[in-house]
């Protein structure tokens, strides 16, 4: 099952970071399909590990670029990657109880709606005046 839907109002038109976001969402999906009937709970635990560590490699990035620049919208774009990881992090509490299809029913949902809001939006501004 895949996590995140790419579509293309997600393209931002610059390749590189392009690239980026569909080798991450790539990533995500192919640790998506790992979430599969019958893992152990610590195997679980472990893969959604895996994706918060995968995005929050591709946010520490971003921001970087942003600090550098001494760029404006810097506080409220980086509140939003918290609140993903945030969200990821409560995710991983909630594993401890769901059974796996409602586990990756709900990070699907939510990867998908943070995604498509925060490409379209901020990562877009961001990218813009780059
Ligand atoms: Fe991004
Ligand atoms: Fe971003």
């Amino acid at each position: 099952m895949k996590l995140i839907k790419w579509n293309e109002t997600m393209r931002l038109g610059v390749p590189e970071v392009d690239f980026e976001h569909e080798e991450l969402i790539g990533v995500i999906n192919a640790l998506g399909d790992l979430l599969q009937a019958g893992n152990s709970p610590d195997t679980i635990q472990l893969l959604l590990g895996k994706i918060h560590a995968q995005i929050e490699g591709h946010f520490a990035l971003e921001e970087k670029i942003m600090r550098d620049r001494g760029f404006v919208g810097y506080e409220a774009h980086k509140e939003d990657h918290d609140r993903l990881l945030e969200q990821i992090r409560d995710i991983m509490t909630e594993a401890k109880t769901l059974d796996e299809p409602t586990l990756r029913d709900n990070l699907a949902e939510r990867l998908n709606a943070w995604f498509s809001d925060h490409f379209s939006t901020l990562d877009r501004s961001f990218h813009n005046h780059s």
